[in-house]
């Protein structure tokens, strides 16, 4: 009989932002597929678990498996009748391939389901203390991506528009995007906060205006994993941060 595939976000870090089923699914898995993003108290929960366990995370853009490499083995996992966990950082289907992962299965004829996850896109931001929405400022939130493959984006369209602008996988094209959303009419005084490593012990924050970040970004050296948060919003940070507490 023909296994079942769960396309599982993990949340942007560690155990304690996973949802209860995922917990669930994964304590019951036979197997296990998992990224590279996903935090180290997780990767030891996994190993306490019954599962196989297969690391097929990202490495600096590049795969350690390439995509078409994971969908095989989803399918030929489930095929043995296994229960197969494809273990995503933040949520599975926000820039996560797990609407290609699940076009695939159903192509297939393998049963499936989707856990949502946190996405890092909302909590990175939480932690930092910028909440991405907030009545007396933009009315609306636009999620990103800053790779380059995604060219088709109106970037006239997303510079005039009074949203809050989140982007993730950003921070090689920052540069280029900035200029972007300058050249088309964004306030060069617009608040931007980048966040590495958001939600972990190793959170890092930079605020800058939009006219200034791309430097101040430089200066500073960011490294992925980070969202960038460009909008009023930022601003909030000044008086929440101080008594935000992550026990
Ligand atoms: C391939 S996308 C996956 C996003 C994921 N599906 C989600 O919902 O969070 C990877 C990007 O997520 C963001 N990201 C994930 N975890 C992060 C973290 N702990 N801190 C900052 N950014 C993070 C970064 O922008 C990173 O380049």
């Amino acid at each position: 009989m023909t296994g079942k595939v769960y396309i599982v976000g993990a949340g942007p870090d560690g155990l304690d932002l996973i949802t209860k089923r995922a917990e669930k699914v994964l304590k019951e898995a036979d197997v296990i597929l998992y990224d590279e993003l996903i935090g180290e108290d997780l990767k030891e929960f996994l190993k306490k678990t019954k599962a196989k366990l297969i690391d097929v995370g990202k490495r600096a853009g590049r795969h350690k498996k390439g995509q078409k490499e994971i969908n095989r083995l989803l399918v030929e996992y489930a095929k043995m009748g296994k229960r197969v966990v494809r273990l995503k950082g933040g949520d599975p289907f926000v820039f996560g391939r797990g609407g290609e992962e699940a076009e695939f299965l159903a192509e297939h004829g393998i049963p499936f389901e989707v856990i949502p996850g946190i996405t890092s896109a909302i909590a990175v931001p939480a932690y930092a203390g910028i909440p991405i929405t907030h009545r007396a400022f933009d009315p609306a939130v636009v999620f990103i991506t800053g790779r380059e493959a995604r060219e088709r984006l109106n970037w006239d369209a997303l510079a005039k528009l009074n949203a809050t602008i989140v982007i993730l996988m950003g921070v090689s094209n920052l540069r280029k995007n900035v200029e972007k959303l300058l050249k088309h009419g964004k306030d060069p005084e617009t608040p931007v906060a980048i966040i590495e490593r958001g939600c972990t012990k190793e959170q890092r924050v930079i605020v800058a205006p939009l006219r200034e970040i791309a430097d101040v970004a430089e200066r500073e050296k960011v490294r992925p994993p980070a969202v960038i948060v460009i909008g009023g919003v930022v601003r909030l940070r000044e008086k929440l941060a101080e008594f935000l507490r992550f026990d």
